[in-house]
């Protein structure tokens, strides 16, 4: 079991999903938490849980696709928790579906903002903050569309196989610093972004499930278990790795 305690973690995308499951495994790891996302009153709530089983945790309003909010995130967590251990960058977006020919610019840019600037500018902000900390650990969130293309959503795609690329070179870069850097590349699994995406048509959670060789979606807490993992010293010499946790759907 991952011990995170005394350690301060900061998860983008806290209030919905996989980042509100990771903020609260953190926090049953022992870690204060950051709960941050552009939703505000979904990070309180993601907060207000984390307070309510015991936890300490404060929310933290963030558009990650600007500079000025990403740096100024990381400086309110270390001004109210003195320092910052473990970042999970998990805010993130589909966009629009549409083959690569006629996917629209404006759809492009807004997913590549999210998904991969977003990356970007949370860890510029972060890694001079673990580094001064004494060293630290990062887990980006990729997907399985950042090891095979999917069809009809290339903005994702590419955006993911840049966060994966982008894991790499932090990593190279600050492990020699007491940095680690890794992914979680998740397979389909059940939060309102797949929600959204089946239209509440389980058929198409059929499909995704068969996907799969276990033959189901994940749950978000499988995934958040795996990013806690990463962050603790049980993955001490783990750097610069994206790892699936999709139950094997891209190794088919
Ligand atoms: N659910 C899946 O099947 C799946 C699979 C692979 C990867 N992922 C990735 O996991 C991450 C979390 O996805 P999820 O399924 O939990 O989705 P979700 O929609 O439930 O949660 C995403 C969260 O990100 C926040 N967010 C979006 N844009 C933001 C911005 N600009 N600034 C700050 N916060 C922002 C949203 O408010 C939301 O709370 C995403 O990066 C997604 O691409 C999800």
């Amino acid at each position: 079991m991952a011990d995170l305690t005394g350690k301060v973690a900061l998860v983008t995308g806290a209030a919905s999903g996989i980042g509100a499951a990771s903020a609260l495994a953190f926090a049953a790891a022992g870690a204060r938490v950051a709960a941050c996302d552009r939703d505000l009153a979904g990070a309180e709530a993601t907060a207000k849980l984390i307070g309510e089983a015991g936890g300490e945790a404060m929310a933290v309003a963030v558009d990650v696709t600007d500079a000025d909010q990403t740096q100024a995130m990381v400086d309110r967590v270390v001004a109210a928790f003195g320092r910052l251990d473990c970042a999970h960058n998990n805010a993130g977006i589909t966009g629009s579906s549409a083959p690569t020919g006629e996917y629209p610019l404006s759809e492009w840019d807004k997913v590549l903002a999210v998904n991969l600037t977003g990356v970007f500018l949370c860890l510029r902000a972060e890694l001079p903050a673990l580094v001064a900390g004494g060293g630290g650990a990062v887990v980006n969130t990729a997907s399985f569309s950042g090891l095979v293309a999917v069809p009809r959503i290339p903005a994702y795609v590419a955006s993911k196989h840049g966060v994966v690329g982008l894991t790499k070179a932090a990593a190279v870069e600050y492990g020699r610093k007491g940095v680690r850097v890794n992914a979680v590349c998740p397979g389909s699994t059940r939060t309102p972004m797949v929600e959204g995406f089946s239209g509440g048509d389980s058929r198409v959670e059929e499909a995704m499930a068969a996907a799969s060789p276990m033959r189901r979606l994940a749950e978000p807490e499988e995934i958040a278990r795996t990013v806690v993992w990463l962050c603790s010293d049980e993955a001490s010499f783990v750097n610069g790795h994206s790892l699936a946790v999709d139950g094997g759907a891209v190794i088919q």
